[in-house]
Order: C-alpha cells, then sequence, then structure tokens
C-alpha cells in the first residue's frame, strides 16, 4: 500500500498549539516506528476565511477527499460572530462531514484513573469509565430542509430548521453502533424522543429493524435522550455504546465528555463509507472546541487531538497496537502527574503548558520502546 496521506486542517483558536503536538507526534512514527505519513497542511474557518473569504476553499475540499485521513484542530472565534451565516467558521467543518459523508461520529468518553478525583462528579461514579457514544453525523436538523429565516406577513420572523431521517440513513449508523458495540460489551442504548417526534419514531423503528435482522446477538435498549441525559449523569457506567441523532448527539457527547474531568481529553473519529483502498473516509477532532480565550497562552491541552490521532492509527490505518502504545502513553503522563491547566483545580499546584504535555508523551512513547 502507497504511504498514507493525512491532510492537517488546524483552524483556528487553541486548534494550531495542540495540532503542533500531534505533529511531534507523527514526526515520532515516522523516526521510531518506521510509519511515514504523506502530510500536507492547508487551512479551515476562520483561518480559511481569513485568507480566501471562505471557511473551505474547494481546493481544500479535494484535498480532504483524496487522502486517507483528516486531521482536524478546532474551528472558530469572536472575531467571526458576525459573519455571514454562509461564510461562519462551523461551515467548513460541516461542509468536510456532509460532503465526505461521515455519517458515524465515535466519541469515546473513557475516564482515566489518574483524572477520576477530577470530575464533577463522585469517584464511584466515573472511575472506569468507558463508554462510547455514536453521533449521526450528516443529517438530522443540522442539515434538514427547509431552513432559514423568513418574514411572516404579519411582520414576525421565523427561523426554520428540520429535523429529518430517512430509513437508511438511521439503518447504516444504527449498524456501525452494533459492529462497535460487538467489540466492546456488546449492548446498544438508542437515544430519541419517540414520545414526542415523528422522527424518533421512525428512528426506534429502524434501530430495532437492524437490530432483529442484523444484530439480534447485541443487547439493545431505547431511551428517551431526555432520560439518557438524566442517566449519563446518575450511572453513566450502565451505557456501551450509545447511538443517536446529530443534535441530541451533540448535546449529549459534551456531557459525557464532563463526566471524565475535561473537554480537553476528548477525541473523535468521524467515519465514512470505504474508499477505493479500503479505509473508511475519515476525519478526526478533538471534541473540544477552538477556545479562543486560552488561544496562543500554552495552556491548551493537547491530549484530546493526541487521542484523535490514536483513533486515527486505529480506525484508519489499522494498527490498534500503535494506538494502544500511544494511549498508553497519554495514560502514563497523567499517572506521573502531568497537568495542564483545565486539569487542575485551584489550588493543585503547578500546571504544565501544552509543548512541556507533547514533551511529556513524546518521552512515555520513547520509553515504550
Ligand atoms: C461538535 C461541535 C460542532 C457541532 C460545531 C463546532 C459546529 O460542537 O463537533 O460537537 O455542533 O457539531
Ligand atoms: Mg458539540
Amino acid at each position: 500500500m502507497n504511504t498514507p496521506s493525512l491532510l492537517i486542517l488546524a483552524g483556528d483558536g487553541i486548534g494550531p498549539e495542540v495540532m503542533d503536538e500531534v505533529k511531534r507526534i507523527i514526526n515520532w512514527y515516522g523516526d521510531k516506528r518506521d510509519m511515514e505519513f504523506d502530510v500536507t497542511e492547508d487551512l479551515v474557518g476562520g483561518a480559511a476565511y481569513d485568507k480566501h473569504g471562505t471557511p473551505l476553499t474547494d481546493e481544500t475540499m479535494a484535498k480532504a477527499q483524496e487522502v486517507d485521513a483528516v486531521l482536524l484542530g478546532a474551528v472558530g472565534g469572536p472575531a467571526y460572530d458576525n459573519l455571514d451565516f454562509s461564510v461562519k467558521p462551523e461551515r467548513g467543518l460541516l461542509r468536510l462531514r456532509k460532503e465526505m459523508d461521515l455519517f458515524s461520529n465515535l466519541r469515546p468518553a473513557q475516564c482515566f484513573d489518574a483524572l477520576a478525583d477530577f470530575s464533577s462528579l463522585k469517584k464511584d461514579i466515573v472511575s472506569g469509565l468507558d463508554i462510547m457514544i455514536v453521533r449521526e453525523l450528516t443529517s438530522g436538523s443540522y442539515f434538514g430542509e427547509p431552513r432559514g429565516i423568513f418574514d411572516l406577513p404579519n411582520g414576525e420572523r421565523e427561523g426554520i430548521n428540520t429535523q429529518r431521517y430517512t430509513t437508511s440513513e438511521i439503518r447504516r449508523v444504527a449498524r456501525s453502533a452494533f459492529e462497535l458495540a460487538r467489540k466492546r460489551s456488546n449492548k446498544v442504548c438508542s437515544m430519541e424522543k419517540a414520545n414526542v417526534m415523528e422522527s424518533g419514531i421512525l428512528w426506534r423503528e429502524e434501530v430495532t429493524w437492524v437490530h432483529e435482522n442484523e444484530y439480534p446477538d447485541v443487547e439493545l435498549s431505547h431511551m428517551y435522550a431526555d432520560a439518557g441525559a438524566m442517566q449519563l449523569v446518575r450511572w453513566p457506567k450502565q451505557f456501551d455504546v450509545i447511538v443517536t441523532d446529530n443534535l441530541f448527539g451533540d448535546l449529549l457527547s459534551d456531557m459525557a465528555a464532563m463526566l471524565t474531568g475535561s473537554l480537553g481529553m476528548l477525541p473523535s473519529a468521524s467515519l465514512g463509507v470505504p474508499m477505493e483502498n479500503g479505509r473508511p473516509k475519515a476525519m478526526y477532532e478533538p471534541v473540544h472546541g477552538s477556545a479562543p480565550d486560552i488561544a496562543c497562552e500554552g495552556k491548551a491541552n493537547p491530549i484530546a487531538c493526541v487521542l484523535s490521532f490514536a483513533m486515527a492509527l486505529r480506525y484508519s490505518f489499522n494498527d490498534g497496537a500503535e494506538a494502544d502504545r500511544l494511549e498508553a502513553a497519554v495514560e502514563k503522563v497523567l499517572a506521573d502527574g502531568a497537568r495542564t491547566p483545565d486539569l487542575l483545580g485551584p489550588e493543585d499546584g503547578t500546571p504544565i503548558s501544552t509543548k512541556a504535555m507533547g514533551d511529556a508523551i513524546l518521552a512515555a512513547l520513547d520509553a515504550s520502546l
């Protein structure tokens, strides 16, 4: 197979700083593990808007379609708050997801032992937590038509978004959740609002269809998404894989992320259908945003972005062993006490910088050889 190709889109805010640490790790794999990657870099979000007047150029979009995996940092920032909706930084990200057809967004929430005390929940509720949220990423209210802000005859305005799902859209994301469950604890909980939304009724029926016809060996349960949110903070360890739609998945994954102590820890993989070379269309990004308030200060936690690269090793490059190595390196530096500011309370000692966290992870990788 050819050298695997990566497109790095570091984006805005803390995106470039956390991605710098990932680039060092990619180089480490080239130097120490003989794993060369063909890396190109480009702009997305506000950074692309500043240069090109659009949050994602057609050229960048075309490149993203060609590579084996896209690594994305973060997009957005206050400088772009007043831009027209069509050119907001987030539109670049949503275009990548939609045009690459990345329908299955994997958001694992894992609580590292060293951080269990730091969660806002009691330690016994989160220690050992390991759940996977599978969020549908290319449809639902993020993309449904009609949408827009319209003038009404009575002088009022009306804002419209449409929650819309088809059979095949639900079935394909359900399949990816069941496949993942089989490699984990074999349980899927599907979340929607079938009590108030027709799209939720269809969701429940189609997930049930896939279960009965293709994955009867996996345990399936259903919850209304609001009850699911409550259960996530009450006793999160009852879950293994959660499958849900685009909007509920956005909310529930932020919540699940925070259970683990910090949004700065959580990676994600967005996967589509296999390309000619058998690898899935794929983009990897931290769940956290661009955090403009701490950008360029060396305060950002690079771990979510680093763990996103570990997911790339696992899901795009089929190298579970090297993904395990990188995850173990992160676990080791946390156990050794390395903490960026997001992982420290006001009286918890001295934080280290983004780069020092990268140094520590690289040292742990060296020690793993
Ligand atoms: C996420 C983010 C995005 C979303 C934003 C930045 C468009 O919150 O990936 O969870 O809403 O999907
Ligand atoms: Mg979100």
